[in-house]
């Protein structure tokens, strides 16, 4: 069987297939920048803080004037911000009032196995009928409407995203609306003298496609089998790229220095994102603070990947349009969002000769070597020649060790690895990007290339996994488990 619309070259936007609003697509730069509301506490205890949310459909506005039917933690998407704090637990209520089951995963985090969100690690609706396929509870835990999930924040700062992992069905809840931003912060971070509060802006890019009526649409066919075309699907892009939920938004800015933190949200679709004016320099990765500041001239994000940047805007005069543009996207794609320069303003914030003390892994720190191959075959997509078994292993590793995992691809695949951070050796025989620099948990592994990693399995023990973060590879099987003894 052939697959639809891949893309073979290097720095495409990934492999997968456009679909076309049937809305005139909104005007651009319009929509002011929409940031999530913060999550609070509902209760407060020596060491710990209490969190509700509640999964629900809602009907919102994304696009100005449209509405659209969601599934959003608290019935918005993004759903709430929340923001731990090293060193404070966190419990989190999660209510599913939606009509199908979900499991969260909270990105990045370094959370123990029962509380990781394992696709079949289920929250029922209240009464949920008929019960899932026999395979999946065979492996799986199932939470009647409502379960805890418990975050020791024993890890440093960084910016994490929270979303939906149910078995074979996360593409389509993600795109629904199921996810969200987790910010973690620390001492070592405060210390900083890095722009904050209003000048800290995160930023969840994805990309959406709207029916006439203004629903988001998603292909109704059977993800794991050939459509009637004989095509499979390698991954879905939408034709409107949302930021914080917003089509194409503006946010007006004074000249000075602002933190952006970038997380691509998207099923399938990879950017690499520049601005028109203004410099960038990466200060953080995915699980946290770089070492030392990075000036970059773009920054490529994979599904799944965040990166940290000071966006400086310094000098420019008023009324200074300053677009952040996507190179891999080709048309409105093309373009992600618009600051506007207000005016000149008091900045205090500069940005360190030194970020975070970071250890670099040595590769003869690493105890075993071990290759995943991930490859379409079959039908399927799979790690190993492997489609995800729920209740297999792939490997056991030992807590406290780190190992070389070796990535190979046959397309585009953004490989994830749950619980333990790794940091990149290589890249197809040579050094890392600059974009792999520092702690990472996703790793943009491009067409036929090898990428070399030392994974740090400090943490907890118990089932874990890794998979391709193209939402569509995932939920066509392109998982894994390990586990950590
Ligand atoms: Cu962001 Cu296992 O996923
Ligand atoms: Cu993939």
């Amino acid at each position: 069987a052939a697959l639809a619309g891949c893309s073979r070259p290097a720095d495409g936007p990934g492999t997968g297939e456009l679909l076309a609003s049937e809305l005139p697509l909104p005007q651009r730069f319009r929509v002011p920048l929409p940031i999530p509301p913060v999550a609070r506490p509902v209760k407060v205890t020596a060491g710990t803080d209490h969190y509700v949310v509640t999964q629900r459909a809602a009907t919102v506005e994304l696009i100005p004037g449209t509405k659209t039917r969601i599934w959003g933690y608290d019935g918005i998407f993004p759903g709430p911000t929340f923001r731990g704090r090293r060193g404070r637990r966190m419990v989190v209520t999660v209510r599913n009032e939606l009509p199908v089951p979900t499991s969260t995963h909270l990105h990045g985090g370094v959370t123990p196995a029962e509380s990781d969100g394992f696709p079949t690690d289920l929250i029922l609706p209240a009464g949920y009928s008929p019960a899932p396929p026999g395979h999946h509870s065979a492996a799986g835990r199932h939470h009647d409407g409502t379960r805890d999930y418990h975050y020791p924040m024993t890890q440093r700062a960084a910016t994490l995203w929270y979303h939906d992992h149910r078995m074979d069905f996360t593409g389509p809840q993600v795109w629904r609306g199921l996810a969200g931003l987790f910010l973690v912060t620390d001492e070592v971070e405060d210390a900083l003298p890095l722009p904050r509060d209003d000048r800290d802006l995160p930023l969840l890019i994805c990309d959406r496609s709207f029916g006439a009526d203004g629903s988001l649409t998603y292909p109704q066919r059977d993800m794991t089998r050939p459509g009637a075309d004989g095509m499979f699907h390698a991954g879905i892009f939408g034709d409107v790229i949302l930021v914080n939920g917003a089509p194409w938004p503006r946010a007006e800015v004074a000249a000075v220095r602002h933190r952006l933190r970038l997380v691509n949200g998207s099923n399938a679709r990879r950017y690499r994102l520049s601005l028109s004016a203004g410099t960038i320099t990466q200060i953080g990765s995915d699980a946290g603070l770089l070492a030392t500041a990075l000036p970059r001239e773009d920054v490529l994000l994979a599904p799944g990947e965040r990166c940290d940047v000071i966006a400086d805007f310094t000098g420019l005069p008023a009324g200074t349009e300053v677009t952040m543009g996507n190179a891999l996207g080709e048309g409105p794609a093309a373009d992600v969002m618009r600051f506007v320069i207000t005016g000149p303003a008091a900045d205090d914030s500069r940005i360190p000769e030194r970020l975070s003390a970071l250890p670099v892994l040595e590769k003869t720190r690493a105890v075993t070597e071990r290759q995943f191959d991930f490859r379409f075959g079959g039908g399927r997509w799979t790690i190993n020649d492997q489609p995800y078994d729920p209740a297999a292993t792939l490997c056991s590793v030992r807590e406290g060790t780190v190992e070389l995992w070796r990535f190979t691809s046959d397309f585009h695949h953004p490989v994830h690895v749950h619980m333990a951070h790794f940091q990149v050796l290589s890249r197809g025989g040579a050094g890392p990007d600059p974009g792999d620099a520092g702690w990472k948990d996703t790793v943009d592994v491009r067409p036929y290339e090898t990428v070399q990693v030392l994974v740090d399995f400090t943490g907890h023990r118990g089932r874990y996994m890794l998979h391709c973060h193209n939402l569509e590879h995932e939920d066509m099987a392109m998982m894994a488990n390990f586990d950590i003894v």
